[in-house]
C-alpha cells in the first residue's frame, strides 16, 4: 500500500476512512495530535513525539490506553503495510464518541486515528529562495487558557491566524502575545539571526515546545553562535540578519518577505544550521536502524 488511515486497529483506504459525527474531537476539538516523518523507514525523533502525545493526553486528562513503548511498536507494525520509503505520519487521538454533553465521563475510549501517505516534500525555492510570512495581531492562546503545548484538535487559534496571513499570501502566519512579542507560527517557530546571535521567544511563552526548535538551539550551540530565549516584537524581527523558521516537516525553512518587508534570505547562518540538522537527521536514522526494537 502507498497510504492508509488506520481507525483503532482497522486498515482503511484514505477512501474510506470515517469516524462518527459524536466523536468528540469532531464536536469540541477535543483530541490531541502529534505529526513527524519518516526518512528511509525511520519515524524521526518519535520517542519525543511519543513523549509529546502523551504529555499533551495527560494535561487534558486522557489515558491513551497504551504505553509509549506499545503506541511506538504499534506506529510501526502499521508502517509495515507501506512500502514507502519517506511518509507523512499523524496520529490524532480523541477523547471518543457518545452521547453530545461536556462531560468526558460520556465516553469510555478514545479514538485513534493514525494517516500515513507519501511525504511531499515543500518545494526546492522555498529553501533556495525563502518564503514569505505574515506577523499579525492575532494573539497566540495563551498558557492559562489554551496551553500551545497541548497538542490538541483545537486549532482554531491558528487556523483564524492563517486566514489572516492567506490575505497577504503568506505562507505561514506568526502570531502574538499580549505584549506584542512573536510567539510562533501556526505550525512552526521562529529564529532570527543577528550576527552570531540566534534568537527565539523563550519556552515560558505561549508556544509549542517545538522539536525542531530544541534539535536547532542544540546544534547552534554546537556551532558556536550565542543563543538567546528572548521575546522581539515585529520592529526587531524586521531588522535581523536572517529569520527561518522549524517544524518537522519541514526542517529549517528561511524566511525572505515579513508583512511584505524584505529581509535576506537564505542567509549563511540559516544555510550551515540546515546542513548540520540533515546531519543530525542522518545520525539519528543510522543509530535507529540499529538500535531500535521496533523495527
Ligand atoms: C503550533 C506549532 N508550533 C510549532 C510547531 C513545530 O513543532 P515541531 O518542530 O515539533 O514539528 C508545530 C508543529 O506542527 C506547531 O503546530
Amino acid at each position: 500500500m502507498k497510504e492508509l488511515v488506520s481507525i483503532n486497529d482497522q486498515i482503511y483506504s484514505i477512501k474510506e476512512a470515517k469516524i462518527s459525527v459524536f466523536d468528540r474531537g469532531f464536536l469540541f476539538g477535543d483530541a490531541v495530535y502529534e505529526v513527524t516523518r519518516s526518512y528511509g523507514r525511520i519515524f524521526f525523533q518519535i520517542e519525543d513525539h511519543i513523549d509529546r502525545l502523551f504529555n499533551s493526553a495527560d494535561n487534558i486528562n486522557m489515558n491513551l490506553g497504551r504505553t509509549k513503548e506499545q503506541m511506538i511498536a504499534h506506529i510501526y507494525e502499521i508502517y509495515k503495510k507501506i512500502d514507502i520509503d519517506n511518509i507523512y505520519m499523524r496520529i490524532q487521538i480523541s477523547r471518543g464518541d457518545g452521547p453530545i454533553g461536556m462531560s468526558p465521563k460520556l465516553v469510555k475510549t478514545p479514538n485513534e486515528v493514525i494517516y500515513m501517505y507519501p511525504f511531499q516534500p515543500s518545494p526546492g525555492e522555498y529553501y533556495s529562495q525563502g518564503v514569505s510570512i505574515c506577523v499579525t495581531e492575532r494573539r497566540r492562546n495563551a498558557k492559562r487558557a489554551l496551553d500551545p503545548n497541548i497538542k490538541s484538535g483545537n486549532y482554531l487559534n491558528n487556523v483564524l491566524a492563517f486566514i489572516e496571513g492567506e490575505k497577504i499570501n503568506a505562507y505561514e502566519t506568526f502570531m502574538v502575545n499580549a505584549q506584542g512579542h512573536v510567539t510562533e507560527g501556526t505550525t512552526s517557530n521562529i529564529f532570527m539571526v543577528k550576527g552570531k546571535t540566534i534568537i527565539t521567544p523563550p519556552e515560558e511563552y505561549d508556544i509549542l515546545k517545538g522539536i525542531t526548535r530544541k534539535i536547532v538551539i542544540g546544534i547552534a550551540q554546537n556551532e558556536k553562535f550565542k543563543i538567546e530565549e528572548k521575546g522581539f516584537g515585529l520592529e526587531e524581527l524586521l531588522d535581523a540578519d536572517e529569520v527561518f523558521l522549524t517544524s518537522s516537516t519541514r526542517e529549517i525553512m528561511p524566511i525572505r518577505l515579513i508583512n511584505q518587508n524584505k529581509v535576506s534570505a537564505p542567509g549563511a547562518a540559516t544555510r550551515i544550521l540546515h546542513s548540520k540538522y540533515k546531519e543530525f537527521i542522518n545520525d539519528y536514522c543510522k543509530r535507529a536502524a540499529s538500535t531500535h526494537p521496533w523495527k
